[in-house]
């Protein structure tokens, strides 16, 4: 089990804190966040950090003072995209030459391309990694305090989590909850392993009592987050994910619904679809990547499963959830992939018929097994075979959501429609988004809607 570090009692942070706070009233942060839900999390206690040093948040960055990219590398796309955005952001900067300018994120947790960051962009005043979130206040002292670029890569004892940090949430009634940091997984395409560090499981009772408090503050549904959340309470402790999940359903009276993700297919536990099926409030959800229909690129990916168990998942799944909403990530053109490999992907898609499905062409990562293997795919082909997949995906999603129609929902309702005054919109249960008449007295109550007709991206239906 991990080591606990409390922001709270760690003096020198708390110290450094109420010094940015002096130089700082009524200034203004912006945040963009790439990547995945840990970043939108890690984003959230970068927020957190800010007002409670003084920062409020700006409406659009031009209005800024400070503003942090929080970074992705899983795919190149994503590094791309922060490359331009930082080029853009150096030119607001020869603007307001007070602007300051941080990078942070799993992209910075790599030494090298923190160091060519710094080189490329002389505008960027501090850089910092996902092990270094904590460590923000006093690189924003250093710079407030006239020290050009701040940066702290470190990697932190394989252990540790910092408990405790201020959080700034988007939605008030919604709210994210690490259960664990990191991977152990080494699939052999993947950077994360190496950007989030090893598997660090929190404290069952840390986990509590942060819902408790959250409960306190009106938020009524969670989603617990890990990288592979069945991997839970491996790295010792005295629960395992279901027994987490099960113990939360019991003991958190006011959270009306659990969410959770990722699920890794190699370690989901009948244990844990059996406490799925049992408790009202746990979501019938299930995001379960499936990367390849390919038994012969499973394990070449390193996954440690074949198509067979997968669907024996599913089916163990279907059969106490027969409603459960199944989506997925897929990667195409992953090295070696022949049309052959691709086209199994394709038949298991026909008959698992997930609900929806994230969808990437394979993308070298420089450190990963993957990219140093022999018969890298073209990126024609890549591109060719992903648009197929997506459109027979678009088809799936199509018929499951006309299958849905005369079925009936629990929605929770989330806001108004956006395009019709009269319509409310909500996620059910199994994660559709469904829109039906309402009013705005429904928010954050959960209401029984029978289906009445399928769109691409929703459903629609009215109240019973
Ligand atoms: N921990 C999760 C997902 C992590 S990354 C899991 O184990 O499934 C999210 C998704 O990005 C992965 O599921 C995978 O489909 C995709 N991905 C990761 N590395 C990639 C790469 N090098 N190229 C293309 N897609 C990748
Ligand atoms: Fe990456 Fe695999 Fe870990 Fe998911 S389980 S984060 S795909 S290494
Ligand atoms: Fe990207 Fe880091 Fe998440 S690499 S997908 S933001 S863990």
């Amino acid at each position: 089990m991990s080591r606990e570090i409390d922001f709270q009692q760690q003096n020198l942070s708390q110290e450094n804190m109420s010094r940015v706070h002096s130089m700082s009233a009524g200034k203004k942060y912006f945040i963009f966040t790439y990547g995945c839900q840990m970043n939108t999390h890690d984003s959230e206690k970068l927020a957190g950090m800010l007002e409670e040093m003084g920062y409020g948040a700006a409406a659009h960055k031009e209005e800024a003072d400070l503003i942090l990219l929080n970074t992705c590398c899983v795919r190149e796309h994503a590094e791309i995209k922060v490359y331009g955005n930082l080029g853009a952001l150096s030119q607001q900067k020869r603007q307001n030459p007070k602007l300051i300018l941080g990078v942070c994120g799993c992209m910075m947790q790599q030494a090298d391309v923190a160091d060519a960051v710094v080189r490329r962009f002389p505008a960027v005043d501090l850089v910092f990694g996902t092990q270094n979130v904590h460590d923000f206040p006093t690189l924003l002292l250093g710079v407030l305090n006239g020290r050009q670029h701040q940066v702290e890569v470190s990697s932190r004892a394989q252990d540790e989590v910092v408990e405790h940090m201020p959080v700034r949430r988007e939605i008030s009634s919604h709210a994210w909850v690490t259960i664990m940091y990191g991977c152990n997984n080494f699939c052999s395409y993947c950077i994360v392993p190496y950007v989030r560090g090893r598997e660090r499981s929190r404290a069952p009772e840390a986990i509590l009592a942060e819902i408790h408090e959250l409960e306190a503050q009106g938020v009524r549904e969670i989603t617990l987050l890990g990288q592979n959340v069945n991997s839970y309470g491996n790295d010792g402790g005295n629960l395992h994910f279901a027994q987490l999940l099960e113990t939360i359903a019991q003991e958190c009276d006011k959270i009306i619904r659990i969410r959770f993700m990722t699920s890794h297919p190699k370690d989901l536990s009948d244990e844990l679809i059996d406490v799925m099926s049992r408790y009202e409030k746990i979501c019938k959800q299930v995001h379960l990547p499936v990367q390849s229909g390919s038994d012969r690129i499973l394990k070449e990916m390193n996954r440690r499963y074949d198509h067979q168990r997968y669907e024996q998942i599913v089916s163990a799944l279907r059969e106490k959830m027969p409603q459960v909403g199944l989506t997925t990530d897929v990667i195409v053109g992953f090295p070696g992939e022949t049309e052959e490999d691709f086209e199994q992907t394709l038949e298991l898609f026909r008959r698992v018929r997930f609900l929806s499905a994230y969808t990437f062409k394979y993308s070298r990562r420089t450190g990963t097994a993957a990219a140093e293997m022999a018969k890298q795919i073209p990126v024609e082909v890549k591109k060719e075979r992903l648009a197929r997949l997506n459109a027979l995906q678009k088809e799936i999603t199509q018929q499951v959501h006309q299958e849905m129609v005369g079925k009936v929902l629990r929605v929770l309702v989330a806001e108004r429609n956006p395009r019709s005054a009269a319509l409310m919109s909500g996620q059910a249960d199994e994660g559709y988004r469904v829109t039906f008449q309402g009013g705005e007295e429904l928010i954050g109550q959960i209401v029984n809607v029978r289906i009445t007709a399928a769109r691409q991206a929703s459903l629609l239906g009215e109240r019973i």
